[in-house]
């Protein structure tokens, strides 16, 4: 997911559509395109071999590719060397349509014989194929290099895209981990791939190795953005100092923005208090629970970032969340990875002016937003959020030619986190919320376990936690049976390295396969099902499992986990404090089968939310 809009969480995604349109490209209109494009052309030449009357133009060519016949129906090169107009036939049964051709001057009509000549062309397209089988295997030779993980067999051009199901890549990985091991190679196009699975491999390419696997792909895509070298963000920056410096400013920065007028608690507590309300408004009737979920997550990104909530029904807020649900649909585009991949194309003036509208929508909003908050931003005063923040540093470093600090970067920051900060968490309560419905005996567990600790009088809190073990295990099961970012974020190695006994060299791009630890069936007792108890010991206590890993690990692993922690306790506790859920009446259970979109949501579901 190489994209520019920040969460590029599934990459992974973009053969999918190429594979899956090459091997359904229906072959009756494919054939008739190519007899589409071989009539027009054959019309063109017999346009202008007959002098170009447009009715003989426009009818029906006979049988064969245009430069076959336009070999074979003129006279040996030396014969037609006259200017002498020839009668041709029209087709059979029409003498009306018989007409004159000026056969062409013996200079174009040697040149054109040159050009056309089926042993020609048959010589170049051979040349062709043997430069590109060539390049391609130039690009796959480091699959016969000494240590190189196995992997299925590639096929010149497409690599194995067409061997795997995009639209379900865990699975695809777990039948090729089957056959070739924790540690196997791929190769997308000319793209060399390394899919690590299982805890062990992941460890130690992760962590042990974090070093050498935490770069990123490049996104060239970026500048269609207005994004210049200097603005590199977090999610998609090299493995360097950019990287480094906004990830701790990012991290330090959520860590302290509890000193400010509001914690960021108490910024989450209110949130989910309105969120409530508006579950409430629905009075027992069946709603899908999603858009308000992105909604109260949404507002706890923008009080970080700019110390201001928005109202559910702000029309600028919902213009937000529709601009960006279409920028996720774009990211996991094959045009954007085309794009990424040839960015060259970035040069043709239509494609950077036109593409990823969505995208480019969602970012002018953000601009505006960002526009208006530096109007009051007062560098004298204590930051309001993160924008506030970072302006300062800004100030502070304008000097420093080599600070990552910059107006662009703040934007691309800005949009990162909304991104990845907003989507990931409303998914997982989506989550939360269907497999209470699926599950009603935890859900009364979680009913009593608040009650105990709680109770009705106050709201949650996150000192609450460490008295809820059961309400944790759900949580964190939750979050592993979710498993909502399967393939994690595609990492590249920023030097050789060698993982489990293989080498892999450097450039190589990285699949962490985290739904393989997450559903690990040598680890889990239940991997495919949802089961609390794998969070909980003997005596109900909870228990952490070196396996969860749904932020990944190592140098890369997700920066905003603490947030998100704190965000799905607060807001799982404070809705199930309130409520009972319930699938509506009439209605078929709902599914607990993920859809991928890039990440992994439930399918569309409803639920009554009905006050305890
Ligand atoms: C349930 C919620 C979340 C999940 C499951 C999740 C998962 C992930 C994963 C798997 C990665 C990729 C790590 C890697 O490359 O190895 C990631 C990266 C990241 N996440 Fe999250 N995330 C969540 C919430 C958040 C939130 C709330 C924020 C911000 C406020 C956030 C910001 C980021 C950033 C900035 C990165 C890039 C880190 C880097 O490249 O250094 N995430 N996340």
């Amino acid at each position: 997911m190489r994209s520019n809009l920040p969460p590029r969480l599934l990459l992974s995604q973009h053969p999918s559509s190429r594979a899956r349109k090459l091997q359904s490209f229906p072959s009756a209109p494919a054939a008739s395109l190519v007899e589409a494009v071989e009539g027009a052309l054959g019309a063109v030449s017999r346009g202008r071999a007959g002098g170009g009357s447009p009715s003989a133009a426009a009818r029906p060519a006979p049988r064969g590719p245009w430069w076959f016949r336009a070999a074979g129906a003129a006279p040996a090169s030396g014969q037609a060397s006259c200017c002498r107009a020839v009668r041709v036939p029209g087709p059979p049964g029409d003498s009306s349509s018989e007409r004159l051709c000026v056969p062409r001057s013996p200079v174009v009509g040697k040149a054109s014989m040159g050009l056309l000549n089926g042993d020609a062309l048959l010589s170049v397209a051979i040349a062709v194929a043997v430069f590109l089988l060539l390049v391609d295997l130039m690009h796959r030779r480091q699959r016969w290099a000494a240590r190189y993980p196995p992997g299925p067999m590639p096929v010149p051009g497409l690599g194995n895209l067409l061997q795997l199901d995009f639209q379900n890549l865990p699975y695809s990985f777990y039948k090729l981990r089957h056959q070739f091991g924790d540690v196997f190679s791929l190769q997308f196009a000319w793209t060399p791939v390394v899919v690590f699975n299982g805890l062990v491999a992941v460890r130690e390419a992760l962590v042990n190795h974090g070093e050498d696997t935490s770069d990123r792909p490049p996104v060239p895509t970026n500048e269609l953005m207005g994004f210049g070298p200097k603005a590199k963000g977090v999610i998609g920056a090299p493995y360097g100092p950019g990287w480094r410096e906004q990830r701790r400013f990012s991290v330090s920065t959520l860590r302290n923005l509890g000193l400010g007028k509001k914690s960021l608690e108490q910024w989450v507590t209110e949130e989910a208090t309105c969120l409530c309300d508006a579950f409430a408004n629905h009075a027992g009737h069946p709603f899908n629970p999603s858009a308000l979920l992105s909604k109260a997550v949404c507002n706890v990104i923008a009080s970080l970032i700019y110390a201001h909530r928005f109202e559910y029904n702000d029309p600028i807020f919902i213009r937000m969340l529709k601009f960006l649900e279409d920028a996720l649909r774009e990211d996991s585009g094959l045009l954007l990875q085309v794009l990424n991949s040839m960015p060259v194309l970035l040069h043709i003036p239509w494609v950077a002016a036109n593409v990823l509208p969505a995208q480019r929508s969602f970012m002018a909003l953000l601009n505006e937003l960002l526009t208006e908050h530096k109007t009051t931003w007062d560098p004298d005063e204590p930051p309001r959020g993160l924008a506030d923040a970072f302006l300062a540093e800004v100030h502070k470093t304008k000097e420093k030619s080599e600070s990552s600090f910059n107006d662009e970067n703040l934007r691309l920051v800005i949009s990162e986190l909304f991104t990845a900060g907003m989507v990931t968490t409303s998914i997982t309560m989506s989550w939360a919320l269907l497999l209470m419905i699926l599950h009603p005996d935890v859900q009364c567990r979680v009913h009593q376990e608040i009650d105990e600790v709680i109770g009705q009088g106050r709201r949650p809190e996150m000192g609450d936690q460490a008295h809820m073990p059961f309400t944790n295990a759900v949580i964190h099961e939750v979050q592993r049976f979710g498993d909502i970012v399967p393939m994690s974020v595609p990492h590249m190695t920023s030097r050789d390295t060698e993982v489990q006994g293989f080498l892999i060299p450097k450039g190589t791009i990285l699949f962490i396969n985290l739904s393989s630890v997450l559903k690990d069936e040598t680890i889990w007792e239940k991997p495919f099902h949802f089961h609390p108890e794998h969070f909980l010991d003997a005596e109900g206590c909870f228990v952490k499992r070196e396996a969860f890993m749904p932020f990944s690990a190592g140098p890369r692993i997700c920066l905003g986990e603490p947030l998100a922690r704190m965000e799905l306790f607060l807001f799982f506790t404070c809705l199930l404090q309130r409520f009972s859920f319930s699938v509506p009446k009439g209605n078929p259970q709902p599914s607990d089968r993920g859809m991928s979109l890039p990440l992994v949501a439930p399918s569309p579901y409803e639920i009554c939310a009905v006050s305890r």
